[in-house]
Protein backbone atom coordinates (compact mmCIF):
# COMPACT_ATOMS: atom_id res chain seq x y z
CA UNK A 1 0.00 0.00 0.00
CA UNK A 2 1.42 3.65 -0.75
CA UNK A 3 0.62 6.56 1.01
CA UNK A 4 -0.56 10.26 0.00
CA UNK A 5 -0.48 13.30 2.47
CA UNK A 6 -2.39 16.00 1.21
CA UNK A 7 -0.53 19.52 2.73
CA UNK A 8 -2.35 21.99 0.05
CA UNK A 9 -4.65 24.65 0.51
CA UNK A 10 -4.26 28.70 1.34
CA UNK A 11 -4.52 27.99 4.62
CA UNK A 12 -6.10 31.43 4.69
CA UNK A 13 -7.99 30.43 7.91
CA UNK A 14 -4.61 30.91 9.60
CA UNK A 15 -3.61 34.39 8.06
CA UNK A 16 -1.54 35.93 8.71
CA UNK A 17 0.49 33.00 10.37
CA UNK A 18 0.13 31.38 6.99
CA UNK A 19 0.85 33.81 4.48
CA UNK A 20 4.04 32.79 3.68
CA UNK A 21 4.25 29.60 5.31
CA UNK A 22 2.41 26.73 4.50
CA UNK A 23 0.12 25.77 7.56
CA UNK A 24 1.66 22.09 7.71
CA UNK A 25 4.62 23.46 8.78
CA UNK A 26 3.72 25.28 11.34
CA UNK A 27 4.99 23.88 14.80
CA UNK A 28 2.62 21.27 17.19
CA UNK A 29 5.03 22.03 20.09
CA UNK A 30 8.08 20.78 18.78
CA UNK A 31 8.19 19.60 15.51
CA UNK A 32 6.34 20.78 12.02
CA UNK A 33 2.65 19.94 11.56
CA UNK A 34 2.90 17.22 9.09
CA UNK A 35 5.61 15.13 10.93
CA UNK A 36 2.58 14.08 12.78
CA UNK A 37 0.39 12.43 9.29
CA UNK A 38 3.92 11.17 8.22
CA UNK A 39 3.94 9.30 11.82
CA UNK A 40 0.81 7.53 11.21
CA UNK A 41 1.75 7.13 7.95
CA UNK A 42 4.65 4.96 8.94
CA UNK A 43 3.09 3.31 11.84
CA UNK A 44 0.86 1.82 9.73
CA UNK A 45 3.68 0.35 7.93
CA UNK A 46 3.33 3.00 4.59
CA UNK A 47 6.52 3.71 3.47
CA UNK A 48 6.23 4.97 -0.19
CA UNK A 49 4.69 8.63 0.12
CA UNK A 50 3.45 11.12 -1.99
CA UNK A 51 3.37 14.60 -0.55
CA UNK A 52 1.21 17.26 -2.24
CA UNK A 53 1.77 20.73 -1.52
CA UNK A 54 0.16 24.15 -2.64
CA UNK A 55 1.48 26.15 -5.49
CA UNK A 56 5.20 27.43 -4.84
CA UNK A 57 5.31 25.65 -1.66
CA UNK A 58 7.21 22.06 -2.57
CA UNK A 59 10.38 23.24 -1.88
CA UNK A 60 9.93 24.18 1.39
CA UNK A 61 8.99 20.54 1.81
CA UNK A 62 12.02 19.19 0.19
CA UNK A 63 14.28 21.23 2.37
CA UNK A 64 11.94 19.84 5.07
CA UNK A 65 12.08 16.04 4.43
CA UNK A 66 14.07 15.83 1.57
CA UNK A 67 14.03 12.16 -0.19
CA UNK A 68 12.94 10.03 3.16
CA UNK A 69 16.32 8.38 2.90
CA UNK A 70 17.30 9.73 5.83
CA UNK A 71 14.08 7.44 7.60
CA UNK A 72 14.63 4.47 5.09
CA UNK A 73 11.22 5.67 3.40
CA UNK A 74 10.49 7.46 -0.07
CA UNK A 75 8.84 10.89 -0.75
CA UNK A 76 7.46 11.82 -4.14
CA UNK A 77 6.20 15.24 -4.76
CA UNK A 78 3.18 16.72 -6.53
CA UNK A 79 1.59 20.23 -6.62
CA UNK A 80 -2.03 21.19 -6.80
CA UNK A 81 -2.67 24.13 -8.65
CA UNK A 82 -6.08 25.20 -6.51
CA UNK A 83 -7.58 23.94 -3.44
CA UNK A 84 -10.09 21.83 -5.53
CA UNK A 85 -10.96 19.34 -2.94
CA UNK A 86 -9.33 16.39 -1.20
CA UNK A 87 -10.15 14.02 -3.61
CA UNK A 88 -8.18 14.99 -6.47
CA UNK A 89 -5.29 13.69 -4.15
CA UNK A 90 -6.01 10.73 -6.05
CA UNK A 91 -6.19 12.27 -9.57
CA UNK A 92 -3.01 14.57 -8.55
CA UNK A 93 -1.44 10.69 -7.19
CA UNK A 94 -2.46 8.59 -10.04
CA UNK A 95 0.81 7.80 -11.82
CA UNK A 96 2.66 7.28 -8.40
CA UNK A 97 -0.37 5.52 -7.19
CA UNK A 98 0.02 3.00 -10.65
CA UNK A 99 -2.93 0.73 -9.53
CA UNK A 100 -2.08 0.25 -5.81
CA UNK A 101 -3.80 0.31 -2.67
CA UNK A 102 -3.88 3.48 -0.69
CA UNK A 103 -3.92 5.69 2.48
CA UNK A 104 -4.90 9.13 2.34
CA UNK A 105 -4.11 11.48 5.47
CA UNK A 106 -4.35 14.69 5.61
CA UNK A 107 -1.82 17.21 6.46
CA UNK A 108 -3.10 19.03 9.65
CA UNK A 109 -4.40 15.61 11.17
CA UNK A 110 -2.94 14.12 14.35
CA UNK A 111 -4.00 10.31 15.98
CA UNK A 112 -2.35 9.14 19.38
CA UNK A 113 -3.22 6.88 21.57
CA UNK A 114 -2.95 2.77 23.01
CA UNK A 115 -3.86 0.38 20.33
CA UNK A 116 -3.64 2.90 17.47
CA UNK A 117 -0.42 1.23 15.64
CA UNK A 118 -2.33 -1.98 15.42
CA UNK A 119 -5.66 -0.54 14.10
CA UNK A 120 -3.51 1.14 11.63
CA UNK A 121 -1.61 -2.24 10.29
CA UNK A 122 -5.04 -3.88 10.21
CA UNK A 123 -6.52 -0.93 7.80
CA UNK A 124 -3.78 -1.06 5.84
CA UNK A 125 -3.45 -5.20 5.38
CA UNK A 126 -7.08 -4.53 3.78
CA UNK A 127 -6.36 -3.09 0.19
CA UNK A 128 -9.83 -3.80 -0.79
CA UNK A 129 -13.04 -1.58 -0.25
CA UNK A 130 -12.89 2.19 1.95
CA UNK A 131 -11.85 1.99 5.49
CA UNK A 132 -12.37 4.99 7.50
CA UNK A 133 -11.97 6.10 11.56
CA UNK A 134 -15.04 7.67 12.99
CA UNK A 135 -14.30 9.62 16.44
CA UNK A 136 -16.89 10.96 18.33
CA UNK A 137 -17.39 15.07 18.82
CA UNK A 138 -19.47 17.30 20.29
CA UNK A 139 -19.33 19.74 17.47
CA UNK A 140 -20.73 17.67 14.58
CA UNK A 141 -21.37 20.35 12.41
CA UNK A 142 -17.58 21.18 11.49
CA UNK A 143 -16.77 17.62 10.06
CA UNK A 144 -17.95 15.10 7.94
CA UNK A 145 -20.52 12.86 10.04
CA UNK A 146 -21.23 9.54 9.64
CA UNK A 147 -24.31 7.83 11.25
CA UNK A 148 -24.24 4.40 11.96
CA UNK A 149 -26.63 1.37 13.33
CA UNK A 150 -26.35 -0.26 16.19
CA UNK A 151 -24.00 -3.15 15.03
CA UNK A 152 -21.86 -0.11 13.96
CA UNK A 153 -22.30 -0.57 10.57
CA UNK A 154 -22.66 2.50 8.39
CA UNK A 155 -25.99 4.27 7.41
CA UNK A 156 -25.30 7.92 5.25
CA UNK A 157 -22.37 10.26 4.68
CA UNK A 158 -23.16 13.90 5.18
CA UNK A 159 -20.41 16.47 4.98
CA UNK A 160 -20.30 19.53 7.39
CA UNK A 161 -24.24 19.25 8.45
CA UNK A 162 -26.13 21.98 9.50
CA UNK A 163 -28.61 19.21 11.48
CA UNK A 164 -26.16 16.47 11.96
CA UNK A 165 -28.34 13.23 12.64
CA UNK A 166 -24.66 11.72 14.47
CA UNK A 167 -21.98 13.00 16.23
CA UNK A 168 -19.49 10.39 14.63
CA UNK A 169 -16.66 12.35 12.82
CA UNK A 170 -15.23 11.11 10.06
CA UNK A 171 -11.42 11.60 10.35
CA UNK A 172 -8.53 12.51 7.97
CA UNK A 173 -7.26 8.98 7.49
CA UNK A 174 -8.83 7.51 4.42
CA UNK A 175 -7.96 3.60 3.46
CA UNK A 176 -9.07 2.50 -0.38
CA UNK A 177 -8.06 -0.44 -2.50
CA UNK A 178 -6.58 0.08 -6.09
CA UNK A 179 -10.11 1.21 -7.42
CA UNK A 180 -9.75 5.08 -5.75
CA UNK A 181 -8.64 6.50 -8.70
CA UNK A 182 -11.81 5.57 -10.77
CA UNK A 183 -13.88 5.99 -7.84
CA UNK A 184 -12.48 9.81 -6.91
CA UNK A 185 -12.57 10.05 -11.12
CA UNK A 186 -16.47 9.45 -10.95
CA UNK A 187 -17.11 12.10 -8.00
CA UNK A 188 -18.80 15.42 -9.79
CA UNK A 189 -17.84 18.66 -7.55
CA UNK A 190 -20.02 19.63 -4.42
CA UNK A 191 -21.62 22.76 -4.11
CA UNK A 192 -19.12 24.65 -3.11
CA UNK A 193 -17.12 23.77 -6.06
CA UNK A 194 -14.87 20.82 -4.05
CA UNK A 195 -14.23 17.34 -5.11
CA UNK A 196 -15.36 16.14 -1.62
CA UNK A 197 -13.72 13.15 0.05
CA UNK A 198 -17.45 12.39 1.60
CA UNK A 199 -18.56 11.40 -2.23
CA UNK A 200 -15.79 9.36 -2.46
CA UNK A 201 -16.40 7.67 1.02
CA UNK A 202 -20.84 7.81 -0.04
CA UNK A 203 -19.85 5.92 -3.59
CA UNK A 204 -18.01 2.57 -1.11
CA UNK A 205 -21.35 3.30 0.80
CA UNK A 206 -23.21 2.95 -1.75
CA UNK A 207 -21.74 -0.60 -3.16
CA UNK A 208 -21.80 -1.60 0.45
CA UNK A 209 -18.48 -1.44 0.44
CA UNK A 210 -17.56 1.10 3.28
CA UNK A 211 -15.68 0.28 6.02
CA UNK A 212 -16.27 2.18 9.73
CA UNK A 213 -14.04 1.76 12.89
CA UNK A 214 -14.48 4.06 15.76
CA UNK A 215 -11.84 4.97 17.46
CA UNK A 216 -12.17 4.08 21.08
CA UNK A 217 -12.00 6.65 24.20
CA UNK A 218 -8.12 5.61 24.61
CA UNK A 219 -7.04 6.95 21.02
CA UNK A 220 -7.17 11.10 20.62
CA UNK A 221 -7.97 12.50 17.20
CA UNK A 222 -6.94 16.28 16.21
CA UNK A 223 -7.71 18.75 13.73
CA UNK A 224 -5.43 21.29 13.64
CA UNK A 225 -7.14 23.44 11.23
CA UNK A 226 -7.05 26.71 13.85
CA UNK A 227 -5.31 28.95 16.24
CA UNK A 228 -7.32 27.18 18.74
CA UNK A 229 -6.70 23.63 17.43
CA UNK A 230 -3.27 24.05 17.41
CA UNK A 231 -2.71 25.68 20.70
CA UNK A 232 -4.61 23.15 21.79
CA UNK A 233 -2.62 20.09 19.64
CA UNK A 234 0.95 21.97 21.03
CA UNK A 235 -0.35 21.59 24.52
CA UNK A 236 -1.33 17.85 24.16
CA UNK A 237 2.00 16.98 22.86
CA UNK A 238 3.62 19.00 25.41
CA UNK A 239 2.09 17.67 28.15
CA UNK A 240 2.19 13.28 26.80
CA UNK A 241 6.14 14.15 26.36
CA UNK A 242 6.62 15.83 29.80
CA UNK A 243 4.91 13.39 31.72
CA UNK A 244 6.02 10.27 29.57
CA UNK A 245 9.48 11.27 28.99
CA UNK A 246 8.17 9.89 25.68
CA UNK A 247 7.92 11.59 21.71
CA UNK A 248 4.76 11.98 20.35
CA UNK A 249 6.01 11.76 15.81
CA UNK A 250 9.27 11.28 16.40
CA UNK A 251 10.39 10.15 12.78
CA UNK A 252 13.48 9.37 13.49
CA UNK A 253 12.52 7.28 16.04
CA UNK A 254 9.42 5.24 14.87
CA UNK A 255 12.16 4.49 11.64
CA UNK A 256 14.35 3.18 14.21
CA UNK A 257 11.66 1.00 16.05
CA UNK A 258 10.14 -0.19 12.86
CA UNK A 259 13.77 -1.73 11.80
CA UNK A 260 14.26 1.26 8.86
CA UNK A 261 17.27 2.62 10.12
CA UNK A 262 19.93 1.45 12.03
CA UNK A 263 21.53 2.46 15.21
CA UNK A 264 24.44 3.77 13.65
CA UNK A 265 21.92 5.99 11.06
CA UNK A 266 20.24 6.72 14.38
CA UNK A 267 23.39 8.25 15.64
CA UNK A 268 24.17 10.29 12.85
CA UNK A 269 20.93 11.65 12.83
CA UNK A 270 21.39 12.30 16.39
CA UNK A 271 24.29 14.33 15.67
CA UNK A 272 22.21 16.98 13.20
CA UNK A 273 20.69 17.94 15.98
CA UNK A 274 22.59 20.53 18.90
CA UNK A 275 19.37 20.27 21.49
CA UNK A 276 17.37 17.86 23.81
CA UNK A 277 15.95 16.03 20.50
CA UNK A 278 19.35 14.85 20.08
CA UNK A 279 19.59 13.51 23.40
CA UNK A 280 16.52 12.12 23.46
CA UNK A 281 17.24 9.96 20.34
CA UNK A 282 20.75 9.23 22.01
CA UNK A 283 19.03 7.82 24.90
CA UNK A 284 16.80 5.40 22.74
CA UNK A 285 19.74 3.98 21.71
CA UNK A 286 20.75 3.07 25.62
CA UNK A 287 17.77 2.12 26.36
CA UNK A 288 17.93 -2.21 27.07
CA UNK A 289 15.91 -4.08 24.31
O1 LIG B 1 -10.26 16.76 9.52
C1 LIG B 1 -11.28 15.89 9.11
C2 LIG B 1 -12.22 16.57 8.13
O2 LIG B 1 -11.40 17.00 7.02
C3 LIG B 1 -13.33 15.61 7.65
O3 LIG B 1 -14.20 15.32 8.72
C4 LIG B 1 -14.11 16.23 6.50
O4 LIG B 1 -15.01 15.29 6.00
C5 LIG B 1 -13.17 16.67 5.40
O5 LIG B 1 -13.88 17.36 4.36
C6 LIG B 1 -12.11 17.62 5.95
O6 LIG B 1 -12.75 18.81 6.39
P1 LIG B 1 -11.92 20.15 6.65
O7 LIG B 1 -12.85 21.30 6.73
O8 LIG B 1 -11.02 19.97 7.83
O9 LIG B 1 -11.05 20.25 5.34
P2 LIG B 1 -10.02 21.37 4.98
O10 LIG B 1 -10.54 22.13 3.82
O11 LIG B 1 -9.59 22.12 6.18
O12 LIG B 1 -8.77 20.51 4.47
C7 LIG B 1 -8.16 19.51 5.26
C8 LIG B 1 -6.68 19.44 4.90
O13 LIG B 1 -6.50 19.12 3.53
C9 LIG B 1 -5.93 20.73 5.14
O14 LIG B 1 -4.71 20.39 5.75
C10 LIG B 1 -5.73 21.32 3.76
C11 LIG B 1 -5.75 20.13 2.86
N1 LIG B 1 -6.40 20.39 1.57
C12 LIG B 1 -7.75 20.59 1.51
C13 LIG B 1 -8.36 20.79 0.31
C14 LIG B 1 -9.86 21.02 0.24
C15 LIG B 1 -5.64 20.37 0.42
O15 LIG B 1 -4.42 20.17 0.48
N2 LIG B 1 -6.25 20.58 -0.78
C16 LIG B 1 -7.60 20.78 -0.89
O16 LIG B 1 -8.08 20.96 -2.04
Amino acid sequence: MKGIILAGGKGSRLYPATRAVSKHLLMIYDKPLIYYPISTLLLAGITEILIISAKGQMQSYKALLGDGAQWGVTFSYLEQETAAGIAEAFLIGEDFLAGDACALALGDNIFYGAGLTGMLQDLADTRTGGSVLAFQVHDPQRFGIVELDAGGAPLSLEEKPANPRANWAVTGLYFYGPDVTEVARSVTPSARGELEITSVNQAYLDRDELNVVRLPRGVTWLDAGTFDSMLEASQFVQTVEKRQGLKVACLEEIAWRRGLISDDQMRALAASFNNEYRDYLLSLLRQPG
